[in-house]
């Protein structure tokens, strides 16, 4: 499963190193000169295997750490800042600059995010189209809610201009598999409300960030987006420490967010807008239509080798339909090419966890040591960077494949005889993010939807779980979410609604009026963005 160096499309070899010497704070990319770590990509340029060294990154400590804090509470200024008082189209013409400059960068950074994290080029391609749209997406969901707010209310005698306002200092972390994507889900809408930030790149699919600083120093005003490289605890933990954040926004780990939260000193100061981890089930009822569940479940479970927060992490399906669903699934999954991200029709691509062939062979072998069998004549076979997606059959609650977020490629099976059976662990896990419900009876359906609305937040009916299209919520219960992530649902995560009322008399009236007509407050205005 190796590929040459001849084999790698000329466009698409490493034919430098990325030294990232510089990093973002208070408006200068700031030269560094001290400990810095090497970037490999799991992925080999050589004939006999061989990880490939893609670049340096800079390995900051606590000092430049807490120099970015200064640098993000210095641009928000205790509320008078420039950034948090910008009249709103302002702020969407610095947005505007970063967007066109950053699409200058597609090439650059989708050959990246193959190299650093194994994405196919047209996943990669994606990640990176989908981000543009959804700034563009944000910008507009931010006109219209500005031009809502464009008014004056009057209640009991007392006037009222209602808008939202930012809620100060972010610190950004986002997550490996969408390094570009996720990240920016959180960074662009926190940033467009006015809040300045402090973006951590995630521990893979790092330096394909090295191609927008340029673009983020040029385009927002000084210390409204800092970037700092280095270990998560080193720098997140003083930052955290000083009590100082106001909003905590994080796609990842719940353990991480939890270690974080805790070492904020005020906890009712700190907001959280967290994407956290899940095991999201899908449901195969007796009368679903075996192909497409079958589809749907390959597509669910190993999109980018099952390293997503929405992929399906256990099958339930009905002991009616089970062995021709094992069948056909198991043949499929066979048929799956494994490849370089580049290679046409690689579905399956490196992992970029060096680790992870590793654990993945640990749960196959505690689900075999607890009698499950390995239905796919492939499954399990491994090479430097790679371990072939098993299928892993019956499966039963005392195995970690059950109760571990696998994020990666093995797919455990279990029958159910009572649709109760998938209900109560879905009632009794500690994750509620979304689940995939095959089924065609609507007697049947009715009941089950009803009920899964409330155990999930999105129920997938006959097609795989996932984030898109990114106009919908994006949120999860207990231990995989905290706040709401959408185009509009992410401005309102991201920010206060803040007012400022007057009692109806004409000495007040005549200030209203006088504030309106010269424009000297860039918060008071009923002026329509259009
Ligand atoms: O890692 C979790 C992502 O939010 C999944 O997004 O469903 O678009 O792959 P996706």
């Amino acid at each position: 499963m190796n590929t040459t160096f001849s084999e790698i499309p000329e466009a698409y070899k490493i034919t430098s190193i990325l030294h990232q010497t510089t990093y973002l704070v208070d408006g200068e990319l700031k030269q560094w000169k001290g400990e810095t770590a090497e970037v490999y990509s799991t992925i080999s340029s050589t004939k006999d295997y061989k990880p490939t060294l893609l670049g340096t990154i800079p390995q900051l400590g606590e000092k430049e750490a807490l120099s970015a804090l200064d640098s993000a509470c210095l641009a928000y200024d205790k509320g008078q800042g420039l950034w948090p008082t910008m009249k709103v189209v302002d702020r969407i013409a610095c947005m505007e600059k970063f967007v066109e400059q950053m699409k200058t960068k597609r090439e650059e950074v989708v050959k990246l995010l193959m190299w650093e994290i194994g994405k196919n080029l047209a996943d990669s391609e994606k990640e990176f189209d989908r981000t543009v749209d959804y700034i563009y997406d944000t910008i507009e969901a931010y006109k219209e809610i500005d031009r809502s707010s464009a008014k004056f209310e009057k209640n009991s005698g007392v006037y009222a201009h209602i808008r939202r306002g930012p809620l100060g200092v972010v610190l950004c972390l986002g997550p490996y598999n969408y390094p570009l994507n996720e990240t920016f889900t959180l960074l662009i809408p926190a940033l467009i409300m006015g809040n300045p930030v402090i973006f951590k790149p995630a521990k893979l699919g790092v330096l394909l960030i090295s191609p927008l600083l340029e673009a983020f120093q040029s385009s927002f005003p000084k210390g409204v987006v800092n970037i700092v490289y280095g270990r998560g605890r080193t720098l997140a933990t003083p930052i955290m420490q000083s009590g100082k954040i106001d909003v905590l926004a994080l796609i990842g780990n719940s353990k991480s967010a939890n270690a974080l939260q805790a070492q904020h000193p005020k906890g009712n100061r700190l907001r959280m807008v967290l994407g956290l981890e899940a095991k999201n089930p899908a449901i195969v009822l007796p009368d679903a239509d075996l192909d497409l569940a079958v589809d749907e479940c390959i597509a669910g479970s190993l999109s980018f080798n099952g390293q997503r927060c929405t992929a399906l992490k256990v099958l339930y399906v009905h002991e009616s339909i089970v062995v021709e669903f094992n069948r056909r699934f198991s043949y499929k999954v066979d048929q799956l090419k494994f490849g370089n991200p580049w290679e046409s029709g690689a579905t399956l691509t490196p992992l970029p966890e060096s680790d992870k062939p590793g654990y993945i062979q640990e749960l196959i072998d505690d689900a075999l040591g607890k009698k499950a069998k390995v239905l796919n004549k492939k499954g399990g076979e491994t090479s430097e960077n790679f371990i072939f997606p098993a299928v892993l059959y019956p499966v039963t609650k005392d195995m970690r494949v059950f109760k571990e977020e696998q994020f990666g490629p093995v797919v455990p099976i279990m029958s159910f005889q009572d649709i109760e059976e998938p209900l109560d662990d879905m009632a009794e896990s500690n994750y509620g993010q979304q689940v995939s419900l095959f089924g065609k009876n609507i007697h049947t359906l009715s009941p089950l939807i009803d009920t899964l609305v409330n155990l999930v937040c999105r129920v997938n009916l006959n097609s795989s779980c996932q984030r898109g299209p990114d106009v919908y919520p994006f949120t999860g219960r207990k231990d995989s979410a905290f706040s709401t992530l959408s185009v509009h649902d992410a401005l309102r995560s991201f920010s206060i609604r803040t007012f400022v009322a007057s009692k109806d008399n004409d000495y007040n009236n005549a200030i209203l009026k006088e504030l309106l007509e010269k424009k000297t407050s860039n918060f008071i205005s009923t002026d329509y963005i259009l």
